[in-house]
């Protein structure tokens, strides 16, 4: 018929994208589906190509003159949500669906492709929290850096002071004062350095074994708590090595894990504690703005009381914390890490258990 017919390899391409896709003719019959649509219209492809794709879409005026605006090349394409009907079946559940129709290379053939919505909405909140992330981190960083120079000036004149207080008749009395601010000039001073630290360091790149870095994790983490803890690994043992900071992402695992840890506390001298590592090969992901054919999960699980509600949606941000003299710190340098390595960690929690996911693009 057309150009699909000599490109069947374009067409196979089409059944490895996560995305509904269909190729339309101008006058609204169907010419191709790929897997995804398929499968989510519980229909085969051979049924689908012999109906008009108006009669998917609960909005088929809407399509209609999409699809006619585009291959009149009113517009190179066109955007609209609407449900689409599932199976053709009136009992099936509609889709919440976002249709784009663009040009092909073929004047009479259009492309129609179908986001769900609410991985679309999934997608703007995950590129919208890292947008935010990456403005308070910058903020945080200025602000270090306003703090570290004055406070050198401040814990030097508190040293002279001291100096010139000694020999005086006053001097062990006073030496108390010059001793607090010397003291918690340094504590701020660490806080600072901790908050400019995950930019600080370069990246040393090689080849990081996953589970490697759990087994790593994992004793040292049994070494700090030797008694009623347990930690149980489930891996997935197919997984490939990628590139990576090897030390760092232990850093980012290793702070995980202790907050779990740390929950868990009550369990543990209970004695039924249990975190999990669990690894787990995904494929098709969206990581930031980015998509990745294959990827690997990293769950770290715990059977604690979970992430205190009032502060859930804030924890990766630095400064947050639901601890009696935490920092606050941990998850935000754990992000940082697996942002450098293009990937990124969320949680999901509730009372009993508490899941962190590492996700981490593979090669
Ligand atoms: N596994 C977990 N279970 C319950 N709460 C958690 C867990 N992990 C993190 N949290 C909460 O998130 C907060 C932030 O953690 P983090 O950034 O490491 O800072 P810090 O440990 O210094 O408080 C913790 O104080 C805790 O309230
Ligand atoms: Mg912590």
């Amino acid at each position: 018929m057309t150009a699909i017919d000599q490109d069947p390899e374009g067409l196979r391409a089409l059944d490895m994208l996560a995305t509904m896709v269909a190729l339309v003719h101008r006058d609204g019959a169907c010419v191709h589906v790929n897997a995804a649509l398929e499968t989510q219209m519980q229909l085969s492809r051979r049924v689908l190509a012999r109906s008009h794709v108006q009669d998917w879409l609960e909005d088929g005026a809407r399509l209609r003159e999409a699809i006619d605006g585009v291959s009149r090349n009113a517009y190179s394409s066109s955007r609209f949500e609407t449900l689409l009907r599932r199976g053709l079946r009136p009992h099936e559940e509609a889709l919440p669906v976002q249709v784009i129709v663009s040009q092909t290379d073929s004047p009479d053939l259009l492309l129609l492709e179908l986001i769900e919505n609410a991985q679309q909405s999934r997608q703007d909140r995950e590129e919208r929290t890292l947008d935010q992330v990456q403005a308070t981190k910058e903020l945080i960083r200025n602000l270090a850096h306003e703090i570290k120079n004055p406070l050198g000036g401040i814990r030097g004149a508190a040293q002279l002071l001291a100096l010139e207080l000694q020999p005086t008749e006053l001097g062990p009395e006073l030496a108390e004062y010059t001793d607090v601010i010397i003291h918690e000039a340094d504590r701020l001073q660490s806080l600072v350095d901790r908050l400019l630290a995950p930019h600080r360091r370069a990246q040393v790149v090689g080849d990081v074994n996953i589970h490697e870095v759990c087994e790593r994790v994992r004793s040292l983490i049994l070494a700090e708590y030797p008694k009623g803890l347990k930690v149980r690994r489930d891996y997935d043992t197919s997984l490939p090595d990628f590139r990576g900071d090897r030390e760092q992402l232990i850093q980012a695992v290793l702070n995980i894990v202790q907050n779990a840890a740390q929950a868990l506390a009550p369990r543990i001298a209970a004695g039924d504690a249990e975190i999990v590592l669990r690894t787990r090969v995904a494929r098709q992901v969206t990581l930031g703005k980015q998509r990745w054919r294959l990827a690997l999960e990293l769950h770290i699980e715990d059977n604690g009381p979970g992430v205190p509600p009032e502060i859930h949606d804030r924890i990766f941000y630095p400064l947050v914390s639901g601890r009696e003299g935490g920092s606050g710190l941990g998850l935000t340098l754990s992000q940082t890490i697996a942002q450098q390595h293009q990937g990124m960690i969320d949680c999901d929690s509730e009372p009993g258990r508490t899941d962190f996911r590492i996700t981490l693009p593979l090669p």
